[in-house]
């Protein structure tokens, strides 16, 4: 018997406890600034200095030494390292702490902040410090058209067909630290609920908890090991 395909969903609540905010609870990032103003493509056409200084500030947030991988990062990538069948973490998150923790199985389909994306040549550089409106491209030198690598309200998330491909084979569906509340990522547990088992890890009920088989309430840090050991236990 193969071992089950599994697809895990994160989103922004997985890494608070790393000390980043989300974006929708309590003094999360869309209570200090409106997405109009920083996440869209027509907000950095009116004014990309504004844009670039937002996610420049987040990129030197996770820069911070104090901000590292939590216990429910690494215990995702101690899952994807012995999980014996298909599986694929799916984060809308743009932070590295996934891929830090050794998650390798792994897709941002919101973009990353630490890669900046030329408009002119679509080349993808990674990008450690600030983008500017005067930045140049080290790929094909034009000045001025370069932008973060993240995924903007309007656009189209990225690898959503190897997103599809994964779901279309998942036994066990998992969510965890999202609100379920932008789509596509808040659609997927709809698209597999009727053959897989589908787990939601939150720190409280969200709008979508009614769509999932069962739900595990309380901090990733705690919910998500025992999740783990759970799974690893049942191979
Ligand atoms: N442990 C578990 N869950 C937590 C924790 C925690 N320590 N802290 C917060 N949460 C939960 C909240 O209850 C909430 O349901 O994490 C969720 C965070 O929700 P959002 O802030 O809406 O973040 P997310 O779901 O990732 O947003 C999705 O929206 O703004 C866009 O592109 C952005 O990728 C983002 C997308």
């Amino acid at each position: 018997m193969p071992a089950p395909s599994l697809v895990i969903l994160t989103g922004a609540g997985i890494s608070a406890e790393s000390g980043l905010a989300t974006f929708r609870d309590a003094g999360g990032l869309w209570s200090r600034v409106r997405i109009e103003d920083v996440a869209t493509p027509e907000a950095f056409a009116r004014d990309p200095a504004r844009v670039h200084g937002f996610y420049n500030a987040r990129r030197e947030q996770l820069a911070d030494p104090a901000v590292q991988p939590n216990a429910a990062h690494r215990a995702l990538a101690e899952l994807d390292a012995r999980w014996p069948g298909d599986f694929l973490l799916v984060t809308q998150n743009v932070d590295d702490l996934h891929d830090r923790a050794g998650s390798k199985r792994l897709l941002h389909m919101h973009g990353e902040l630490r890669k900046a994306r030329c408009t002119r040549c679509a080349a993808v550089t990674p990008w450690a410090g600030d983008l500017s409106t005067t930045t140049s491209c080290p790929a094909c030198g034009g000045a001025g058209g370069m932008r973060p690598h993240v995924v903007w309200f309007g656009e189209i998330p990225l690898e959503m067909d190897r997103i599809a491909a994964a779901l279309d084979e998942c036994d066990i569906f998992a969510a965890i630290g999202t609100s379920g509340l932008v789509h596509p990522a808040a659609g997927f547990v709809a698209e597999v609920a009727h053959r897989a088992r589908t787990v939601e890890l939150n720190v409280d009920r969200t709008d979508g908890t009614r769509l999932f088989d069962e739900a595990r309430h309380g901090k990733a840090t705690d919910t998500v090991p025992r999740f783990v050991a759970d799974l690893l236990a049942a191979t």
